[in-house]
């Protein structure tokens, strides 16, 4: 009995719950949506971003399934937003509506409405009263790429214009060390001049090929040089036609290319041929002749009994005269090479050296410097082939290659790039030579630059001194108890700079040792003291 009443109780419960859980169901299905009700209604709202429909009635929707829709339409200058109760079981306007299970409303376009036609739907009171007009994919790709890229862009700017700002500052701050002294005048005497060591007939042959079938009368004598392409020997140049047994003749230099260096001799050759090369500075060029004969070219020069550089530093101890004296001559030689202009101030092709070293510079009777070895050259025009420039990368002689170019990361499009390279080689050749005079204290043994290295070394070797170790040759702190060969060691360290950009020019070295020269002058006037000569090593003249 007790078990009957007990389950009849839970029964009854059981039962009640249901029934009441059915009408709260019922009565929440009988909820009925307020939505803004103003059919059309004007509006100023232009279909972007978020507005509001400013309509101040507020209908209870009809039916409980009944959502609050929007509609925003523009027909010419007619703008209208229509705002009702629609069930979303039935199509309007031709359309069943999306998105309605949302609390916001949220503005879709329709396409091929005769009309920009927008519409949205919400089921939460009230909600089409504010809705907010979403782009579509195609403008929310863009707008996505666009904020993910915008940053991107102005740091790239940012950077490309930093590193144009620091590049120019560098320059200019390479430019401002020049301080401007009295311009080198070459006008008054430096000027192109006739070589000393031949005469004025044989240099009428200069800048000429030789075409004549009579080649010169030229009798070799000992060899005086061997290259990497040619030898050069010591000749005589016949003169005139007298058959006397004690002939007169000029001492020349022959330089013998056999056949297979043919290009080497005709990229010399034409260097040599521009005629606004001629410099008291660079090595007076005769002529060059095919010696078919002998399957071998030559090109004749003027002779330099002292030799080239590394052989004079090698046998001599030099004095701060002489260190002035070979140091601004080679500094003016590799200026006119680099200059766009005659000493007269006509235009004239910049020449790039391509394998400035102390024995590609020859040592004059006076103790000034002049350059030759012209087989790497290259002319700076606009004549240079895609070819010339492709095989520009990386030439000359590893020990004074400069940094970027043993990287070969040398700039082609930018001639100045290649007299950059130059004045690094010209700064390691001034080392050599403040090494060997005595105004600097004790003076070693003549060594190179790098002379830590094998005596040819590699590329690779010169990479591992000069761009892993950024090593360059020492200068001690006693080089620069002089005033004048401070100013020298300063100028080589502006010279040989990592960065090409950052080095000074030759023409601002040649400036440089102008203005010492002045300094000198003065101080000797004021200078009472006899000079003591310094001890000079001298070696047989070849
Ligand atoms: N070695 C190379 N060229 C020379 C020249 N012209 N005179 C003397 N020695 C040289």
């Amino acid at each position: 009995m007790e078990l009957l009443r007990f389950s009849a109780f839970w029964c009854g419960t059981i039962l009640f719950g249901s029934i009441l859980l059915e009408e709260a169901e019922a009565s929440m299905m009988d909820i009925k949506r307020l939505c803004k009700f103003c059919d059309v209604k004007a509006t100023s709202c232009i279909g972007k971003g978020s507005c509001k429909v400013e309509c101040d009635r507020t209908a209870i929707c009809p039916d409980h399934n009944e959502v609050c829709v929007t509609i925003w339409r523009q027909k010419d200058d007619n703008i209208t937003f229509d705002t009702v109760c629609h069930n979303p079981a039935e199509q309007l306007y031709g359309l069943f509506l999306e998105d309605y299970n949302n609390s916001k409303c949220e503005m879709k376009e329709k396409k091929g409405m005769g009309s920009r036609f927008f519409i949205c739907s919400c089921d939460d009171d009230e909600c089409n009263e504010n809705v907010i007009f979403s782009q579509d994919i195609y403008s929310q790709v863009v707008a996505v790429i666009l904020v993910s890229l915008v940053p991107l862009l102005v740091l790239t700017v940012v950077i490309i214009t930093s590193f144009y700002c620091y590049r120019v500052y560098r320059q200019r701050q390479a430019q401002s060390k020049c301080k401007k002294g009295p311009l080198l005048d070459y006008s008054e005497g430096r000027a192109i001049m006739i070589n000393e060591e031949v005469s004025e007939s044989s240099s009428t042959h200069a800048n000429n090929l030789n075409h004549n079938n009579e080649l010169l009368p030229i009798e070799l004598d000992v060899m005086v040089g061997k290259g990497r392409f040619a030898e050069v020997h010591k000749a005589k140049l016949k003169q005139g036609s007298s058959v006397s047994e004690e002939q007169a003749f000029e001492t020349v230099a022959v330089k013998i290319f056999p056949d297979e260096e043919y290009a080497s001799w005709k990229n010399e050759k034409d260097i040599f041929s521009d005629a606004d090369l001629r410099h008291e500075n660079v090595l007076h060029f005769l002529t060059a002749e095919e010696r078919k004969g002998q399957r071998q070219y030559w090109l004749i020069t003027a002779y330099h009994p002292l030799g080239n550089l590394q052989e004079y530093l090698s046998h001599h101890i030099i004095t701060w005269h002489d260190l002035w004296l070979l140091g601004s001559s080679l500094t003016r030689g590799v200026a006119h090479l680099h200059s766009d202009r005659t000493p007269c101030g006509r235009y004239k092709v910049p020449i790039a050296h391509r394998d400035i070293k102390s024995s590609n510079i020859l040592v004059k009777k006076d103790l000034t410097c002049c350059l030759c070895d012209f087989g790497l050259a290259l002319r700076l025009d606009n004549s240079l082939s895609v070819d010339e420039l492709a095989n520009s990368g990386q030439v000359g002689t590893a020990r004074y290659m400069a940094p970027e170019v043993l990287e070969s990361r040398i700039n082609l499009e930018n001639i100045e790039s290649f007299k950059q390279a130059d004045v690094y080689s010209m700064a390691l050749v001034l080392w050599e030579i403040i090494s060997r005079c005595s105004a600097i204290g004790e003076v070693k043994e003549y060594e190179p630059p790098f002379g830590n290295l094998r005596e040819h070394p590699c590329v690779e070797s010169m990479k591992d001194s000069v761009l892993r170790d950024k090593g360059r040759p020492e200068i001690p702190n006693s080089w620069t108890n002089h005033t004048g060969i401070q100013m020298v060691c300063a100028s080589i360290e502006d010279c040989w700079d990592h960065d090409p950009e950052a080095r000074l020019t030759a023409q601002c070295i040649a400036e440089r040792f102008s203005e010492v020269e002045y300094l000198d002058k003065l101080s000797d006037c004021s200078d009472s003291e006899e000079k003591i000569p310094e001890e000079i090593i001298v070696v047989d003249e070849k």
